[in-house]
């Protein structure tokens, strides 16, 4: 995608002295103090910020954190732990400036954080008048919160149409280029896993997928509506029968292609939700009508691990059973260790994904972890996010 790249602008000198806008996604998850309890995201973030103060610029940064109501700072819709976390990873104190839209007071090589930008009024709805004021406080603004980039919001949206120069951060640039290695253009096989507790929340996303995979594997809920659609019994396994028409029409798409749906040969079921239920592993010919579907069986396991591991890119979207319980946990542990030892170009994204990497450890395996959770989503359902869209038609003039 033709978008005007920051590190392109930085390298070329033009942020030196410049008043550099940046929207991260810092909105990172929360004990009930308040502490921090994951901060990936604001250490994806690190790179744009150096990039900027390296640069020789004067930096702003903001994010949104939680659903805020607009129009009110109350202390748990704070930055204030993240300003803390963002100092302690850049080695300097990060002012946090509340009530900014309409100033701020920053010079080169200072950088200031700026409070949550979801308590500026118009912020949800892209109010024009708070995008432009956003857009005169800077000269350069940079988007990089890709987490966000599937709302067009005031600081996300308005403020690209607005600002002097409107450019895409290298974390919102990397995720493009790792999104459109795995799926404009992919080593094949490309094989996807979309796995989850419901087909409806994911159907458009295999819809999607169904035109250009090679290998479409389903785990979850998701699986038990296509192991029903395959005429395969499923006992009292969470599914959704209404939708048994559009698995079919997935399944029947990806065959006349000349693809596949692997549908489970096997599976661990249990008579109980319970992490402490005992699991037996059957044939998926021999569930009862008092079974579970908790896992995916062994030997599905390794026929998909094999297939993995023959792909040229994998893209992951969920775990393919209750992995938060080790009875059921060893299918999503064969596909996360399958992945890890592909050559394959790999892509994951999603919060249970994403545990699910790091509760085996395979992080630095994985060829890019996204840092979108409903953003990663739209991207698979092929649409085009807001961000790239508005990016791509200022770099146009
Ligand atoms: C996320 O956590 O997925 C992003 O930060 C977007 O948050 P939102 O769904 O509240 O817009």
């Amino acid at each position: 995608m033709n978008v005007l790249r920051f590190s392109d602008l930085a390298a070329a000198g033009r942020a030196k002295g410049a008043r550099v806008f940046i929207r991260a996604d810092l909105n990172v998850p929360q004990d009930d103090s308040g502490r921090i309890t994951e901060d990936t995201r604001i250490r994806a973030s690190l790179p744009c910020i150096r990039m900027a103060l390296d640069a020789g610029a004067a930096v702003m940064v903001t994010s949104h954190l939680g659903r805020p109501t607009e129009g009110e700072l109350k202390p748990e819709d704070s930055l204030a732990p993240i300003a803390a976390r963002l100092g302690e990873l850049l080695g300097r104190t990060v002012p946090l400036v509340a009530h900014w839209v309409d100033g701020v007071k920053v010079e080169p090589g200072q950088l200031v954080l700026l409070e949550n930008c979801r308590v500026n009024k118009g912020e949800k709805k892209n109010s024009e008048e708070l995008a432009r004021k956003m857009a005169a406080l800077c000269d350069i603004f940079v988007h990089d919160a890709f987490g966000t980039a599937h709302r067009a919001e005031a600081s996300t949206y308005g403020i690209a149409q607005f600002a002097k120069v409107a450019c895409a951060g290298p974390l919102l640039a990397a995720e493009i280029d790792a999104i459109g290695k795995a799926l404009a253009n992919p080593k094949r096989p490309l094989v996807a896993i979309v796995a989850g507790s419901k087909v409806s929340t994911k159907l458009t996303i295999l819809q999607s997928l169904a035109k250009n995979v090679d290998g479409l594997v389903v785990g979850g809920g998701i699986a038990n509506t296509f192991m029903l659609a395959a005429g395969l019994p499923i006992g009292k396994s969470l599914a959704e029968p209404d939708l048994l028409g559009d698995a079919r029409t997935v399944i029947d798409a990806m065959k006349a292609r000349g693809a596949e749906v692997p549908i489970p040969v096997d599976v661990v079921v249990a008579k109980a939700f319970k992490a402490d239920a005992p699991a037996t592993v059957k044939a998926a010919t021999d569930v009862a009508p008092d079974d579970l579907i908790l896992d995916i069986g062994p030997k599905t396991a390794a026929l998909l691990a094999d297939k993995l591991k023959a792909a040229g890119t994998i893209v992951w979207n969920g775990p393919v059973g209750v992995f938060e319980f080790d009875a059921f946990a060893k299918g999503t542990e064969t596909i996360a260790r399958a992945i890890a030892a592909s050559s394959a170009f790999s892509i994951a994204g999603g919060g249970d994904t994403l545990a699910a990497i790091a509760k085996y450890g395979i992080e630095k395996d994985v060829g890019y972890i996204s840092t979108g959770g409903g953003a990663f989503l739209e991207v698979l359902e092929g649409k085009t996010l807001p961000a790239f869209e508005i990016l791509a038609r200022r770099a146009q003039g």
